[in-house]
């Protein structure tokens, strides 16, 4: 009985409506505009992949470059994990649960008995663990003779979260691992890619679901979770669309910003959107709900393994290093142009900015309290 009351009152929310519908016919569009430039697009949007032995990412200075994989307990994460270690990547797991972390280790380990693969415990809802993390990694790669430097940094770790939570430093938590956290670790994670003695790579999760945000709005009020307190019910559908706006035009500003960094002329920026993917992203969701969504997407065809899904991600990190500024979609190479609102370039100064004082506001609150030794790393 209570199981149904749970479905009953899901289902009569708004949300769950804006997710089976929009969300549906997002990535329907996308999926026909994906063939649609198949056949008629004059420029070719597919990117080959490059492996380890041509050289993009290795020298004889990095013999095995560095990858770091966020939110790779589960899913997506773990898949791509899985697949980097395979092209030779001294692979960095990163997650919340030391259980889950081990668990994950072992099952790649199974699979690829030659795997380089170190995990680290990170809350990325928390701006003091992301600095923690900062501090250990480069510990790490001092203690095991490696080079300071890290080539690609994967920034998977996402939540659908269903019910209003708050974080530590008072931000809703869905925007907080879905956008701040991906956007404070790869400032704290710049140094570390700008000294790569080879081609680096930053690959942002995205989903089609950014499609469906019109609002243009990009302040500290909306990017902390305040401006969506004012609807009664949480609009989680809505926050989590918009994170995945966020996130791309966050890898478009970075992009645009680092083709003017002389430092940083050879990191390059992508986006990568899965589709749709069997994986724990509906934990939340009651799993009634979740078995017939994923039933429903069976049916249209448009359902994926992690193994199959992950592949706009490995895509994405094994591009050419002059790819910067795609929009990963659809496996096999291929990329596609996201929402018109994504490419805004206000708005995406307008992120940068609220979300540079957010972080800088971190920083100094972080020094405060004594949390961890802060350096000043622009
Ligand atoms: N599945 C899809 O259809 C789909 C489609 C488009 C985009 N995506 C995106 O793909 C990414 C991966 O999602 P998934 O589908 O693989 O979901 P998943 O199976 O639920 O995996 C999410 C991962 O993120 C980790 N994570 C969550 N909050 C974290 C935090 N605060 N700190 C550190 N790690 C955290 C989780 O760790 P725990 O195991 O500790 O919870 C888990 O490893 C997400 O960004 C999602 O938005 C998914």
């Amino acid at each position: 009985m209570e199981v149904v009351k749970s479905v009953v009152s899901f289902m009569c929310n708004s949300e769950f409506w804006r997710m089976a519908v929009l969300w549906s016919f997002s990535l329907i569009f996308s999926y026909l505009k994906l063939f649609y430039e198949s056949l008629f697009s004059q420029e070719s949007k597919f990117q080959p992949r490059c492996s380890l032995k041509d050289s993009i990412f290795s020298t004889a200075l990095v013999a095995r470059p560095v990858c770091i994989v966020t939110g790779a307990t589960s899913g997506l994460g773990a898949a791509a994990a899985h697949a980097l270690s395979n092209e030779g990547f001294y692979v960095v797991l990163v997650g919340r649960s030391s259980e889950l972390l081990s668990k994950a280790i072992s099952e790649i380990k199974s699979r690829n008995h030659d795997a380089c693969l170190k995990a680290f415990e990170v809350n990325l809802s928390s701006f003091v663990s992301i600095l923690e993390f900062k501090h250990s990694l480069q510990q790490w790669l001092q203690d095991s003779n490696m080079h300071s430097s890290v080539q690609l940094l994967i920034n998977n770790a996402g939540i659908l979260a269903t019910s209003r939570r708050f974080t530590c430093e008072g931000y809703d938590e869905m925007l907080a691992t879905n956008y701040i956290g991906a956007f404070c670790l790869t400032k704290v994670l710049l140094p570390l890619l700008e000294s790569s003695p080879v081609p680096c790579r930053v690959v942002n999760v995205t989903s089609f679901t950014h499609r469906n945000v019109s609002f243009r709005q990009a302040d500290r009020e909306t990017i902390s979770g305040k401006f969506f307190m004012k609807s009664k019910d949480y609009p989680y559908a809505r926050i989590y669309e918009y994170t995945k706006l966020c996130i791309l035009l966050f890898s478009y500003e970075l992009h645009r910003k680092v083709g003017l960094m002389k430092k940083s002329q050879h990191l390059s920026i992508v986006a990568a959107d899965p589709g749709a993917v069997q994986t724990n992203i509906m934990r939340e969701i009651p799993s009634p709900v979740s078995t017939m969504a994923f039933a429903a997407m069976k049916l249209l065809g448009v359902l994926q393994s992690s193994k199959t899904g992950v592949s706009a991600i490995v895509d994405a990190a094994l591009a050419p290093p002059d790819v910067s500024g795609v929009y990963f979609f659809g496996g096999k190479g291929r990329s596609l142009n996201s929402s018109a609102l994504s490419y805004d370039a206000k708005l995406a100064k307008d992120l940068w900015d609220a979300s540079c004082n957010l972080f800088e506001e971190e920083q100094v609150a972080a020094q405060r309290d004594g949390n961890c030794a802060v350096g000043n790393d622009e």
